[in-house]
Order: structure tokens, then C-alpha cells, then sequence
């Protein structure tokens, strides 16, 4: 088959594997081209496989030589549909890492059930003992509870409507919208999906093995951004299950402080994920925040925040907290210049310039290439077979399926 970009909306339905795998092998160049980090040693990344996790795990093996477990939810390819892009960017980070003698290993389950954890805490035993640093960076938009029913998160403002800008992904015309407030059953629901619980179990289950080293850091991933975004973002039903993420942190360091376990929520800056595609005015202020800071030379994408994140605060020098306990890499970005900017822009952009005022060629760059398209040096005029791909060279992924395929 030859792979072309399915999108609809905010979402893209195919991926390139060869795309994928160039991108992550880019990624690991450019963290090898940096200074170690003297960091971790033994890993464990849940939501691992895009966005902040992948590049977390990746800052963790190629820039301080950790071995690193992953978890993700991905999905294998079958005869006419691709794997998704995080299930080629896991066996192109598990390649990598076994070339290098780095053990990297992943589970493809749902993070949020018993039974998966279970399958961390028996491959842990089995093969790296206990974890030094555990990241949480799942962008769920759903939970499957203990008793079968479903917890689905939404983004929605608490209390009023919200009425602002968006960008419309389908046209790149800028639009007013309005979104009703959440009830307060979506916001419990966001909460169990995006909020601390799922990430306090993660670490009591840890413990209680004695996976957990003494001094482990623990991480949960948030975001701030600025007042433009405030009503549907950080004051939004998100926003209240960031408030519980920093929450859970603080109960974390209680609860573990006989293992001195450093657990904090970092805030990063605004990038283009398959999450972030999915807010209100969130792709819109990316645009504008994008063109401000690739101007002012500024703009960082998720892995060099994370090696930021890992080898000048978690593990470096610099180690400032803010004064609700965080660390932050967002600083760039909350820049008052760089503000004063966007909001000006903000306040001026329409459908017809927004291609002066913002980065749409950009946005659309970094959003293709989430999913392996627009990437030089591929050839895009391949015919893959799916199934083949599924299974790579070095990558414990999808070797299950293979066997499956050889034995059926
Ligand atoms: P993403 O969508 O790129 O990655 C989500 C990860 O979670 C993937 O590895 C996916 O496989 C995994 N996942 C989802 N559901 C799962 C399940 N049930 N079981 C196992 N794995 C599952 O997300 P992104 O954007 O990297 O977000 C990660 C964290 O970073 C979130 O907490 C987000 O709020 C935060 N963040 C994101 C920013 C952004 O601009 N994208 C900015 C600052 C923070």
C-alpha cells in the first residue's frame, strides 16, 4: 500500500512508518548530540510512546543511558490500515536503544488497568529491579473503571460559557466559538481521566513491590499558558484535573517520605500532540505562539524540553521550583515579551491574516509529521505492507503478533 495522510480534523487516521522511525532517529541524534545528562538509571514511561512521553523516554536512554520501560496504548497495522504513529515510534526508539546495548522494552496495554500494572511490576522483577525515575504522561480521553463502565474526559469552561477564537482545522479559518460549562459529572469524569488517581496507583503499586528506589523522582505532566487560554483550559474542567495532579503530588512526597520520593508535576510548553490538536483555541494560540517564538529564536519542540526538563532541573543545576512545587520548562514561552506579543496578535487575527500573523505552515508541518508525513529523505512512493511492518528489527513490538501470524 502506499501511505498517504488520512486527515479529518484534528485527526489523522494513518501513519507512516518510515516517517515515524526518521523522525524518532532525528530525535535521538539531537539528544546525542548534547551533553550526558547524569541522571536515571532505570526507567519507567507511562504514555510513552508521542508527544511528551516519547520524548521523556528518549531524553532518559539517549541522553543519560537509563533503561527505560514503556507503556502505551497503540494499535498494531492490519492488511489495509496502518499502525498508529506512536506504535512506529516505539519499535524505532526500542531499535535504537538495542543497538546501543540500551535495555527498552514496552507494554502495549491499558495503562489505567490492574492487570497491565501487574505487567510492569512482574517485567520490572524479571528484568531492572527498581525504577528511579517514573513518568506519568498519558493523554487519555478515556478510562475504563475497575467495573467496566467509562469515564470520558472532556474540555469544557467550569461555570460559564467560554466564547474566544479558534482555529478551524478543516478550513484554517479563524472562528468565534462558544462552549457550554461542564456539568459536574464531566468534571468528576475528567478528573478520574486526566486527574491524579490513575498516576497515585501507579506508584502505590510500585511501592508496595519495592520497585520504587530510594530518592526516586516521580513526574506528571501540566500546562498553564496564558490568560487567553485560561476559561477553557486551565480553569476548565483540564485545568481541574491538573489542580488534582499537583494535589496527588504533594500526597505522593507524604505518603513516601521514608523513600524520599521526589514527586512533582512539571509544566511544559504548548507543542503540537494529538492531545493539544483536540482543545479549542488552543491550535490557534499555538500558530501565533509559534511565529512569535521561531522570530525571536526562542521555539523548542517536545525533546528539547524534556532534556531541558531532565538535565537542568530534575537532574541538573538549576532544580528551581515554582511556588506551588512544580518545575517549569514553560518559562520561554510565558516569556512577558513573547506574551505581549501573542496577545496583540490574538487580538488581531482573522481569516485573512492569519497567514502574517501566524505559523499555519508550521502547525500543519509538526502536525503531519506527528504521524510520519513530510519528512525529507523518505520515500513516501513506497508500497508498504502492513503487516510486514508491524514487526521491526530490534523492537519487542508486535513480535507477539508475529508469532501469532506464523503459528495461525
Ligand atoms: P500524546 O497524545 O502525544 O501522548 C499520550 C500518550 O498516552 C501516548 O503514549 C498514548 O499511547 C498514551 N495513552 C493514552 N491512553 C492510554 C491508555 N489508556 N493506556 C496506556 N497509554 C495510553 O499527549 P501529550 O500531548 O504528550 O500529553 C502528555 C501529557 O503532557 C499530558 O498530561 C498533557 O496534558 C501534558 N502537556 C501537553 C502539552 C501539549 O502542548 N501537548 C503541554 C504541556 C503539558
Amino acid at each position: 500500500m502506499i501511505v498517504k495522510p488520512k486527515i479529518r480534523g484534528f485527526i489523522c487516521t494513518s501513519a507512516h512508518p518510515d516517517g515515524c522511525r526518521a523522525q524518532v532517529d532525528a530525535m535521538i541524534r539531537m539528544l546525542e548530540q548534547r551533553l550526558p545528562i547524569v541522571g536515571p538509571k532505570r526507567v519507567l514511561v507511562i504514555g510513552a510512546s508521542t508527544g511528551y512521553g516519547l520524548a521523556t523516554r528518549a531524553a532518559a536512554a539517549f541522553g543519560a543511558g537509563a533503561a527505560t520501560l514503556g507503556v502505551c496504548y497503540e494499535r498494531p497495522g492490519s492488511e489495509r490500515r496502518t499502525a498508529t504513529a506512536g506504535w512506529y515510534n516505539t519499535q524505532a526508539l526500542e531499535a535504537q536503544a538495542t543497538k546501543r546495548g540500551l535495555y527498552a522494552r514496552t507494554i502495549n496495554a491499558d495503562a489505567f488497568s490492574q492487570e497491565t500494572k501487574q505487567q510492569v511490576i512482574d517485567t520490572l522483577r524479571r528484568d531492572l529491579g527498581p525504577v528511579d525515575l517514573v513518568v506519568y504522561s498519558l493523554a487519555a480521553p478515556r478510562r475504563q473503571e475497575a467495573d467496566g463502565s467509562i469515564s470520558t474526559s472532556v474540555i469544557k469552561p467550569v461555570g460559564s460559557p467560554y466564547y474566544g477564537k479558534t482555529l478551524d482545522l478543516t478550513t484554517n479559518e479563524v472562528r468565534d466559538i462558544r462552549v457550554e460549562p461542564a456539568t459536574d459529572e464531566e468534571i468528576a469524569a475528567t478528573v478520574r481521566v486526566m486527574g491524579g488517581d490513575d498516576w497515585a496507583a501507579w506508584i502505590d503499586c510500585l511501592a508496595d513491590a519495592g520497585l520504587l528506589a530510594p530518592n526516586a523522582t516521580t513526574l506528571a505532566y501540566s500546562y498553564v499558558g496564558p490568560s487567553l487560554t485560561f476559561a477553557i483550559y486551565r480553569d476548565g474542567t483540564i485545568g481541574r484535573a491538573k489542580d488534582d495532579l499537583e494535589h496527588t503530588a504533594a500526597c505522593l512526597r507524604e505518603r513516601y517520605a521514608g523513600l524520599r520520593l521526589n514527586a512533582r508535576v512539571a509544566v511544559a510548553k504548548a507543542v503540537v500532540t494529538q492531545a493539544s490538536a483536540a482543545i479549542p483555541s488552543v491550535p490557534l494560540y499555538i500558530t501565533l505562539l509559534f511565529a512569535v517564538m521561531k522570530r525571536q529564536g526562542s521555539h523548542e519542540g517536545t525533546a528539547e524540553q524534556m532534556f531541558r526538563l531532565l538535565s537542568e532541573h530534575v537532574y541538573g543545576p538549576l532544580g528551581r521550583l515554582d511556588d506551588a512545587g512544580r518545575y517549569r520548562v514553560d518559562d520561554l514561552e510565558l516569556d512577558p515579551a513573547v506574551q505581549h506579543d501573542v496577545i496583540a496578535r490574538w487580538q488581531r487575527v482573522t481569516s485573512d491574516n492569519i497567514r502574517q500573523l501566524a505559523d499555519i505552515e508550521g502547525y500543519w508541518q509538526d502536525f503531519h509529521r506527528l504521524f510520519g508525513f513530510g519528512i525529507d529523505g523518505v520515500d513516501y512512493d513506497r508500497d508498504i505492507d502492513l503487516l510486514a511492518e508491524n514487526h521491526y528489527p530490534g523492537s519487542s513490538l508486535g513480535a507477539d503478533l508475529e508469532e501469532r501470524t506464523d503459528s495461525d
